[in-house]
């Protein structure tokens, strides 16, 4: 990935952090966004990595990140978040949260690499970290298990759109992975008893979902486009 740029969204910790340092290892110059300060993460991977603190749902924002950028080449569309409520005390203000974030940053991101992308003529990749509750109706989540699944089909009909320039656009659906979004909602004991109820035996490290991640977005991957690959432990297996 030398000489290339990549995008990394929610970059300051978990998945994302883990992203960034898997593309920085390959060889690619880091462009990182977070809504916390990605600073740390940067300062992980070197002087040459370009970090700003933004919200995906902030379309200006995110274009004058775009603009400071010299060129875009990967784009790894992984900033999230939930509120998990049941649907008769959800507010409306909730789901606005949860779909700003999901959709309009999936959207947002992968409109303007899009579009750099095409203006240069050399290609590219887009990475949408989506989830297995795409498919997996966990309750308490509709709001998010619902953008998930439609950030896959816009993903599947965006590389439709998008491969006539050589620009691949693929979904990434992590299962249960141990990050601080995570320990967020569930203590140590819900984390390890969960694990070993997964066919695996236990939660991803967001390593393992970086890896995938890298691949997707890699030369390696080449001819793959409008997939959605699930590194999930088998736990779409059993639900
Ligand atoms: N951990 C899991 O079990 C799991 C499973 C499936 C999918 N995912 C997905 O993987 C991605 C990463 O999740 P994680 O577990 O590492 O979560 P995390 O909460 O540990 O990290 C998410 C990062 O995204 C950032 N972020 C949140 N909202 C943002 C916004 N509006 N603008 C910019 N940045 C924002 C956060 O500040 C944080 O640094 C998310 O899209 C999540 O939905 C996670």
């Amino acid at each position: 990935m030398t000489g290339k740029i990549a995008i990394v969204s929610g970059a300051a910790r978990g998945i994302g952090r883990a992203i960034a340092l898997e593309l920085a290892s390959r060889g690619a110059r880091l462009a990182l966004c977070d809504l916390i300060d990605p600073a740390e993460t940067a300062a992980a991977i070197g002087p040459e990595t370009i970090s700003a603190q933004l919200d995906v749902s902030d379309r200006g924002a995110l274009e004058a990140f775009f603009a400071s950028l010299p060129r875009v080449d990967i784009l790894v569309n992984n900033a999230g978040m939930s509120i998990r409520k049941p649907l008769v005390e959800l507010e409306v203000a909730d789901v606005e949260r949860v779909w700003q974030v999901l959709l309009w940053g999936a959207f947002h991101t992968t409109q303007l690499a899009a579009r750099r992308m095409i203006a240069q003529g050399e290609g590219g990749a887009i990475v949408n970290v989506t989830s297995v509750l795409a498919h997996i109706p966990y309750v308490n989540s509709s709001p998010y298990n619902g953008a998930k699944a439609a950030v896959n089909q816009m993903t599947r009909t965006w590389a439709l759109e998008l491969a006539p320039h050589r620009i691949r656009a693929n979904a990434l659906e992590p299962g249960w992975t141990d990050t601080p979004g995570e320990r967020a909602f569930n203590t140590e004991q819900q984390l390890r008893a969960g694990g070993e109820r997964l066919p695996l035996g236990r939660l991803a490290r967001a390593e393992e979902i970086a890896k995938a991640a890298a691949f997707l977005a890699s030369d390696d991957a080449s001819y793959i486009t409008g997939t959605v690959l699930q590194v999930d432990g088998g736990v779409t297996l059993i639900e």
